[in-house]
């Protein structure tokens, strides 16, 4: 890099003129300056320790200096000696692992200290006076291995210290004793093993407390028994076994507790007895087998309990009886097989319930009776045949009972409801054809399929049903069909509906016992129907001939019809390609006409 050019970006805004040191200027490399208004906050980006100099040189006491992407190794002692009303200091992403003892002397007033993203492997005071105004200390993502009873002494009025991301294994009796203001402290994304009881000494002010992600195995009996102010208790991500009883009882103001992603067993009787405000209980991923029928007692506060992903095979039926204000339950992924009628009789505003991915049969007929605020319902992936249970409701936008084993239902109650799947379910072929041909919007029974053929494309549902004689048949509803020259509909239809439809060949997903379904609506019949010939009609009386045939067999629900009968004329003609004719093309008409009979 010879010839280092002076380049330096001055946003000088109001009337500040800076006289940079030109002789200086000239050994850096190009530094971004930034300015504010009345020079109180200076951003420096790709800038050197010498930058830092000049600055002190020539800016006199900004409130707030934000410096990052710098190549900053090592902060000399006393750098910002002169900047005594800083009271935001931000160094990020710049590489930073060595301050000299008394780099930060002079900072009599600084309230943030912010060296997140860098690779300070230690924590002192850097300083021979304390940093009195000192509030926040953010220290995440940096190679900090250790911290000890030296790391806060100068600090006396820390209230929020951010240690995530680093590499702490312990934490040493009085470490935080000399911070008795703390009210924040995250120790997320490090290496620690246990909470001792010594760990959160002292801390009576503190409200957030996150030790996610980290190898904890152990918390001692004692680790919170002197934060009853404690609010937010982050423990996600551990391997803690074992949730003893009273570990919580002196937490009266806990209101958000997340302690998925760990190996619990068990949570016993009365473990939240003290926890009437507590508003969060995540206890999702764990290896949960029961619930006692006491285990949550007194959380009547409670508005979001996620216990999915455990191995829970039962529920007493009074296990939610305190859950008067739950609005979101899930329950997904565990190995329920049966709901008790009163199960949620307690749980008036529930919102969301997700029981989805378990063994669910049957779920007792009156069991939302209560549920007035129900809104979404996410019963996929079960055993469920029956569908009296969803009478009593009124409105739902959301219900989900793809992947079950229904083979009909009664569909007038789903003509409330908002969003409705459905997909991959034993259906009857005769309740499908019916259901199908009214055509309810909100009600999805099958996946999407593009279908493109050598110059059309055709949006379809591919559903399986099985007719009366138990034999397997795929449905293929054709419902609208335009080639781009045809309509401009068709770039509308294809950019909004793109990402969720499969493209590929109509062979490779139904097989020869297929039966053609056409629904021909609205504004495409006449489009459609020209179409539909090409591509699934060739030409003759053998094709009107077929036609008939389906049209028959839609009236009749395949009463009458064997399906080899179809199988062998799709053999024998091929559903694609076929060109249209006048002949055919009158067919389809007509049937687009019938099928609005
Ligand atoms: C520290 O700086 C990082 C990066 O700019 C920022 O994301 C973070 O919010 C800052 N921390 C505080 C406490 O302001
Ligand atoms: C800082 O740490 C990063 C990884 O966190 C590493 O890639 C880089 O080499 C380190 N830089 C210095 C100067 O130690
Ligand atoms: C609990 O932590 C997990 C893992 O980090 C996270 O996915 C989940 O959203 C958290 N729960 C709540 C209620 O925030
Ligand atoms: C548990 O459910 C809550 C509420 O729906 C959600 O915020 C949280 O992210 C879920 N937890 C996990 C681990 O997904
Ligand atoms: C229910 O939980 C499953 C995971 O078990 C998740 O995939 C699904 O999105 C959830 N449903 C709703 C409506 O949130
Ligand atoms: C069920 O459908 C809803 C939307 O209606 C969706 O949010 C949810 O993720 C689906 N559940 C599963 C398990 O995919
Ligand atoms: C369908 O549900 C309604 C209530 O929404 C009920 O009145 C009707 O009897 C049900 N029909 C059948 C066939 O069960």
């Amino acid at each position: 890099m010879s010839g280092r050019v002076l380049f330096l970006t001055l946003l000088v805004v109001g009337n500040f003129v800076l006289h940079w040191d030109t002789a200086a200027a000239q050994r850096r490399n190009m530094a971004d300056v930034e300015l504010d208004d009345e020079n109180y906050a200076i951003t420096l980006k790709a800038c050197y320790v010498e930058d830092l100099r000049n600055i002190r040189e020539h800016i006199q006491n900004p409130l707030t200096v934000i410096i990052n992407h710098c190549y900053l190794q090592e902060l000399p002692n006393a750098i910002f000696i002169r900047f005594s009303d800083l009271h935001t200091l931000e160094i990020t992403d710049s590489r930073l692992n060595n301050l000299q003892d008394f780099a930060l002397n002079g900072l009599r007033n600084l309230e943030v200290l912010n060296f997140s993203r860098n690779n300070l492997t230690t924590i002192k005071s850097w300083s021979d006076h304390d940093l009195e105004s000192l509030q926040t200390l953010d220290l995440r993502r940096n190679l900090v291995k250790g911290i000890n009873t030296q790391s806060f002494k100068r600090y006396p009025n820390l209230n929020k210290i951010n240690l995530a991301g680093n590499l702490i294994e312990i934490i040493p009796e009085g470490t935080f004793k000399v911070v008795p203001n703390l009210k924040y402290l995250n120790l997320g994304r490090n290496l620690l093993t246990s909470i001792e009881e010594t760990t959160l000494k002292g801390l009576s002010k503190l409200t957030h407390a996150l030790f996610h992600h980290n190898q904890i195995t152990f918390v001692d009996f004692f680790a919170f028994i002197g934060n009853s102010h404690l609010k937010t208790l982050q423990l996600q991500g551990n391997q803690i076994t074992i949730f003893e009883t009273d570990l919580l009882s002196n937490l009266p103001r806990l209101t958000f507790l997340n302690i998925s992603y760990n190996q619990l067993e068990d949570i016993a009787d009365y473990t939240f007895k003290k926890n009437a405000d507590l508003r969060v209980l995540d206890l999702s991923y764990n290896g949960i087998e029961n619930f006692r029928e006491d285990s949550f007692k007194g959380l009547v506060s409670l508005e979001v309990f996620n216990a999915s992903h455990n191995h829970i095979t039962q529920l007493n039926k009074y296990i939610f009886k305190d859950f008067s204000s739950v609005r979101f339950l899930d329950l997904s992924g565990n190995r329920l097989a049966y709901i008790d009628n009163k199960l949620f009789e307690y749980s008036p505003r529930l919102e969301l319930l997700n029981l989805s991915r378990n063994a669910i049969s049957e779920i007792e007929p009156n069991i939302f009776e209560d549920s007035r605020k129900l809104l979404t319902l996410d019963l996929s992936h079960n055993q469920l045949a029956e569908d009296a249970f969803l009478w009593p409701i009124v409105s739902l936008n959301h219900l989900n009972m793809s992947d079950n084993q229904f083979q009909r239902l009664n569909a007038s109650v789903l003509e409330s409801f908002g969003q409705v799947r459905l997909n991959r379910n034993p259906w009857s072929c005769q309740f499908l054809i019916l259901e199908l041909m009214k055509h309810s919007k909100n009600v999805e029974y099958g996946k999407n399929y593009v279908v493109e053929s050598t110059d059309s494309i055709l949006n379809t549902q591919g559903i399986e049903c099985t007719d009366e004689r138990g034999k397997l048949r795929d449905i293929v509803v054709v419902e609208s069909m335009v080639k781009p020259e045809y309509s401009s509909e068709y770039h509308r239809f294809h950019l909004l509906h793109q990402e969720q439809l499969d493209t590929r060949p109509i062979q490779d997903n139904f097989d020869t016992k297929s039966t053609i379904l056409w629904l021909l609506s609205g504004a495409f019949v006449v489009f459609g129907a020209f179409k539909l010939i090409q591509l699934i009609l060739r030409h003759s009386e053998h094709q009107s001939e077929k036609w008939r045939l389906a049209q028959h067999l839609l009236q009749l629900g395949f009463n009458e019809v064997d399906d080899v009968e179809i199988a062998e004329e799709k053999q024998q003609h091929g559903v694609f390609p076929a060109s249209p004719t006048s002949k055919s093309n009158n067919t389809v008409a007509a049937a687009g006409n019938n099928q609005q009979q």
